[in-house]
């Protein structure tokens, strides 16, 4: 067995790549959101200016039997990189795990990162190995959350009179930039990230601009904004998005700014969206904190339903 770092200007290896990630991953999370094939080729042939990203292959025999991902952020947390490891199940416990994690900490270590962050998704009824293993790794947990799933349709939440809906498709139309920037600094500074110990990643107009465009690539990005009548002012939004070709939609963030909340708009905002969807999208999943009651309840009261346990976990690399 030798791990390899794949060569992104081979569509032939990145297909094996994402091919073997996606089986591996697959062998024992059924309800699993992967990133589809097109967006990995988008992640993987465009690098993005705020963040390096590495994938490695373990190959025997010529097989691909495991994967790797390390991604470092550019912009904040200088000392992190992230990670993800999977190996096919036929080739599990025979070390490809360690030797994957291992060459994923020494690139990381290289480039002077002295942590090591990854997500470890666990099926509530068919718990996998992730856990153990990233113990092993000497990672611990630092903050979960709950990875939903939801069927389509759910009964529309009406908006509350006192706002208007404003929605729109890809790039933030200019007029509602500034507002939305602001939206999207505040979710980032609000949510809940447990004992991780992280810089809050700040949005300015090229940011947005380089992560919309980015997204479109492979998103169908869907935004519904609540917008005050009386004064005009934005209230809350949420963000979609539906993978080209999925029959199934991803709700990324949602927000109520501070003097708007108690109004309902987190339900109003998302079953906006999820209305506006074409018939063919079947499935919505999120992912919430539940120590973030207010979301969470929002969530099952939509219908949404608890399927995985996700757990942040960190080790040091130093
Ligand atoms: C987790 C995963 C990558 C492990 O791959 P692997 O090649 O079997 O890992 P290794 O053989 O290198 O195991 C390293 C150590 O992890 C621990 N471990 C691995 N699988 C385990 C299991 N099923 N139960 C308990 N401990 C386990 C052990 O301590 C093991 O060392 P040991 O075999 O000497 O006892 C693989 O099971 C997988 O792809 N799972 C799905 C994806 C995932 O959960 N990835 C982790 C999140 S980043």
């Amino acid at each position: 067995m030798e791990i390899q770092e794949l060569d992104t200007s081979d569509p032939a290896a990145l297909r094996a790549w994402h091919g073997a990630m996606e089986r591996a991953v697959r062998a024992d999370r059924p309800h699993a959101l992967l990133s589809t094939y097109a967006a990995f080729e988008v992640t993987a042939t465009a690098p993005s200016t705020y963040y390096a990203r590495t994938w490695l292959r373990a190959v025997e025999g010529g097989e691909v039997v495991g994967t790797a991902e390390l991604e470092l952020p550019l912009e904040e947390n200088l000392d992190v990189g992230w990670c993800e490891v999977a190996v096919l199940p036929d080739h599990r416990r025979r070390g490809t795990g360690r030797a994957l994690s291992d060459a994923v900490a020494e690139r990381a270590r290289r480039a002077g990162r002295t942590r090591l962050g990854a997500e470890v998704t666990v099926d509530l009824v068919v718990p996998g190995p992730g856990h153990a293993f990233a113990a092993a790794m000497g990672a611990e947990d630092k903050h979960r959350e709950d990875h939903l799933l939801a069927d389509l349709p759910v009964t529309p939440a009406p908006i509350d009179p006192a706002y208007d809906l404003v929605a729109w498709q890809g790039r933030c139309p200019d007029e509602h930039r500034a507002a939305y920037l602001a939206m999207r600094n505040q979710m980032n500074a609000d949510v809940p990230i447990g004992e991780l110990d992280l810089d809050v990643e700040v949005l300015d107009d090229a940011r947005l601009a380089s992560s919309e465009e980015r997204l479109m690539k492979a998103y169908d990005v869907r935004v519904a904004a609540a917008r005050r009548r009386s004064d005009g002012t934005f209230g809350g939004y949420s963000l979609l998005f539906v993978p080209h070709g999925s029959d199934l939609a991803w709700q990324d963030d949602t927000l109520v700014m501070p003097e708007h909340r108690g109004h309902r708009l987190g339900a109003a905002l998302k079953t906006a969206n999820y209305a506006a969807l074409p018939p063919r999208i079947r499935q919505v999943h999120t992912w919430t904190a539940p120590s973030n009651a207010a979301m969470h309840h929002t969530n099952t009261a939509l219908g949404f339903r608890v399927v995985e346990h996700v757990y942040e976990v960190e080790a040091v690399i130093a």
